[in-house]
């Protein structure tokens, strides 16, 4: 089948695959880094641990793994992968992508292939991006990749932000089908502030700070926020994204069977929960494990909630994440193939 004669009509996910680094890092051994305690992360994050790649486990490893993994599950071989999307902002270089540098690893020499800067939200943007193409123009299937090493970037000195972010990838293979009964993506709801990027950002090191000696003396290469009013705008992109994704599907949160949210603290996902009808059992939280892992927070709780057994053919799935930017996306979707 040429590009032009694809007629999908219906965009679905057809494998899952995630990659956690071995190496944990608990509240414990924070409270040797920096002044903090178990019981402060804890009772204000949601987070026990976190896992930290070692020398070597870099994002397009990571990446590779995840995306091996989903390619496995949908019974696919990486020749026959025609897009790869990477969200992520930790890239193993700035040039080239780290699609690239996956592609060649996995062997999807056929693929098309490009990162999508869209911190937290890059997964979810990245299957928008994916529909649009197997839809708008005809390719058959798509890679997307949520990957992060936030290690790289985090202030191991500021406790402000070093007790949140954790390492890993996800992954989800999208195919096309025109088979009937399968609906697959149904609906989505996407957006933007960057009027907030000051709230959310790392200053130096691109090519408007570049990595100059004062960059990196004043700790300028590493994440800074302000962890309150991102707080706010969290749980207030996150409810209008996912409400809005569900009125553009015509659902309501009664027909939702599970909410994968963007996973930054458990007491964001618990005001969403609540904000969204009160549905706390809906919602898939592994946070406590592997902390806020931006990107691939999404797929990585996607992979392991289907792989658990937990998300069915046929389950109504709402996903919904918030990111620097600001960034936001929430997509419903019917499980199966
Ligand atoms: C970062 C975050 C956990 C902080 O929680 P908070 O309840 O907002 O806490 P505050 O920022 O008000 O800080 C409260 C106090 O705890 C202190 N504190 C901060 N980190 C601490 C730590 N690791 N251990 C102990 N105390 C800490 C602060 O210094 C502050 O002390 P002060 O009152 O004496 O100044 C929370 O704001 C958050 O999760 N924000 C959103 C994060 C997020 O979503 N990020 C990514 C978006 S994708």
């Amino acid at each position: 089948m040429t590009r032009k004669d694809s007629h999908a009509k219906t965009v679905c996910i057809t494998g899952t695959g995630s990659y956690l680094p071995e190496k944990v890092l608990t509240n414990f051994d924070l409270e040797k880094m920096v002044e903090t305690t178990d019981e402060w992360i804890r009772t204000r994050t949601g987070i026990r641990e976190r896992h930290i790649a070692q020398n070597g486990e870099g994002t397009c490893l990571m990446a590779a793994q995840s995306a091996l993994r989903a390619l496995r599950s949908a019974d696919m071989s990486p020749e026959e992968v025609e897009i790869i999307i990477v969200g992520t902002f930790t890239p193993d270089m700035l040039l080239p992508n780290t699609a690239c540098l996956v592609q060649d690893r996995i062997g999807a020499e056929n693929a098309l292939c490009f990162d999508l800067s869209a911190a937290c939200s890059g997964f979810v943007y990245g299957l928008e991006v994916a529909r649009g193409l197997i839809l708008g123009s005809g390719y058959r299937n798509a890679l997307v990749i949520g990957v992060e090493k936030l290690s790289a970037v985090t202030d191991w000195r500021d406790r402000n932000t070093c007790v949140l972010f954790g390492d890993g990838g996800g992954a989800a293979v999208l195919e096309a089908t025109d088979k009937s009964g399968r609906r697959g993506l149904l609906a989505s709801a996407m957006g933007a502030d960057g009027s907030l990027a000051d709230l959310l950002n790392i200053p130096g090191g691109g090519s408007r700070m570049g990595l100059t000696r004062h960059a990196i003396d004043d700790r300028q290469i590493y994440i800074k926020m302000a962890g309150n009013e991102v707080f706010k705008h969290a749980v207030r992109c996150m409810c209008n994204a996912g409400q809005k994704a569900l009125e553009r599907s015509g659902l309501t949160m009664d027909d939702v069977n599970w909410v994968i949210p963007h996973q930054a603290n458990a007491r964001i996902v618990e005001a969403v929960a609540s904000r969204l009808g009160n549905s706390p059992h809906k919602f898939c939280v592994n946070l406590e494990r592997v902390g806020n892992i931006s990107a691939a927070s999404v797929p990585v709780a996607l992979d392991e909630f289907v792989r658990r057994g937990k998300i069915k053919r046929g389950d109504t799935v709402l996903l919904v994440a918030f990111g620097g930017g600001f960034t936001w996306g929430a997509m419903v979707l019917e499980w199966g193939y």
